[in-house]
């Protein structure tokens, strides 16, 4: 069957990696079904979606929570491939409220690869994250270094989601499987139509930069200038969210030969502290963001780096944007949408 022809659904396909997925899966010619409880989303991005793809496509409101709405839906479409986004993610919100992550996040997962089992459709795009990996014993890190020792209930939710998956797929070879473990996505779609929308104030570092260079907070706190990293900060691996989600067109691509189980990391492979992404969101946004130093934060690690080796030989992708793309993106859709997508009704 060709590839024109086949029927991506994608789970929590309102968020903001989701959203920015659906985009590239239009323009790789894929038919696409949006799943969504909206818990973490505005119906606007739909809205937004269609007018950059001028592409119709199906949204139901779901909540992975009912297995039996699940199930209906697999008898309504014939789905070939699954990419299962559709999580919660805060992590300090996971460490307060542990059962409202392993009910959600785990539940859904189990009853997704139920209902897919039962039909038949055993390919999946399953989105794990850099949190996997612990405490790194080395740098960069590699799809090869052990997984564990989490230390929030959230990316324990990702970890033991991946080991049912590594069950899973040792009993039965008929499934496909790409782990995906993205490192720190930021940015958005070079239209400034979709990008990330926090609720409340926002816990990551560069939607937070956004909002200081908007004028919604008054500086930046920078967690901790005393770690062994070049300036004293913490240093991530930002990748752009459009080669994030290029990267799930590839994993596609990878599960239509029949692959087994596979993990890749989504990264840029490059480092960069907090005080080089203030700098380089300065020179975006073209003013100075104001910063004070704070405590550092319980649970951070000094630096994390991907290895993205494996995903350059075996997904044949690569990261394409740089920094100033990442920030340059990130100013102009918090510019246009300075209270992101709410205002408008959902
Ligand atoms: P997001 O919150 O913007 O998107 C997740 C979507 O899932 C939301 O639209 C939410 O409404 C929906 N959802 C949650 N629970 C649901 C349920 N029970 N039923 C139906 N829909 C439900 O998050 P995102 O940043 O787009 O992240 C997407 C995935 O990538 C998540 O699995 C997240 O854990 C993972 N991830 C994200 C990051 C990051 O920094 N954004 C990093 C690593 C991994
Ligand atoms: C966080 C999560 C991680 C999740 C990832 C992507 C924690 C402990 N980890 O990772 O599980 O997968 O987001 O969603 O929350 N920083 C500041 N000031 C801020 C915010 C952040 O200085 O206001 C610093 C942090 O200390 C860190 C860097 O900026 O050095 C990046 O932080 P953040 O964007 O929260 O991502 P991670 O900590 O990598």
């Amino acid at each position: 069957m060709s590839k024109s022809k086949q029927i991506v659904l994608v789970t929590g396909g309102v968020g903001y990696i989701g959203s920015h997925t659906v985009i590239e899966l239009f323009t790789a010619g894929y038919e696409v079904v949006i799943i969504d409880n909206l818990c973490n989303a505005n119906k606007e991005c739909l809205n937004r979606i269609e007018k950059i793809t001028k592409n119709k496509f199906a949204f139901h409101e779901v909540d992975m929570l009912n297995k039996k709405d699940l199930s209906d839906l697999f008898n309504k479409y014939k789905f070939h491939h699954v990419i299962h986004f559709a999580a919660l993610k805060a992590v300090g919100e996971s460490v307060a409220l542990p059962l409202k992550y392993y009910k959600n996040n785990i539940i859904a997962a189990l009853n997704l690869i139920e209902v897919m089992a039962d039909h038949g459709v055993k390919s999946l795009v399953f989105s794990s994250s850099a949190t996997v990996y612990g405490t790194p014993k080395k740098l960069p890190i590699t799809e090869l270094d052990s997984i564990g020792g989490c230390t929030n209930p959230y990316g324990k939710t990702k970890w033991f989601i991946e080991e049912m998956l590594f069950d899973i797929c040792k009993v039965d070879t008929t499934w496909s499987v790409v782990i995906l473990r993205y490192f720190n996505p930021v940015g958005s779609h070079k239209s400034g139509m979709i990008g990330e929308d926090p609720l409340g104030p926002p816990a990551n570092l560069m939607p937070f930069v956004a909002q200081v260079a908007v004028g919604k907070r008054p500086h930046v706190n920078v967690f901790g200038n005393d770690y062994p990293t070049n300036d004293g900060t913490g240093v991530r691996d930002y990748i752009h969210v459009v080669d994030l989600a290029q990267g799930h067109i590839k994993a596609l691509e990878k599960l239509n030969g029949k692959c087994g189980l596979k993990i890749y990391n989504l990264g840029t492979g490059r480092g960069y502290s907090v005080l080089e992404m203030i700098t380089a969101f300065e020179q975006a946004c073209g003013h100075k963001i104001p910063y004070e130093i704070a405590p550092r934060r319980p649970g951070d690690l000094p630096e994390v780096y991907a290895d993205t080796k494996l995903a350059e030989k075996e997904l044949n992708w690569k990261s394409i944007y740089g920094l100033k793309e990442m920030c340059e993106d990130l100013w102009n859709w918090q510019q246009k949408n300075p209270e992101g997508y709410s205002g408008v009704s959902k």
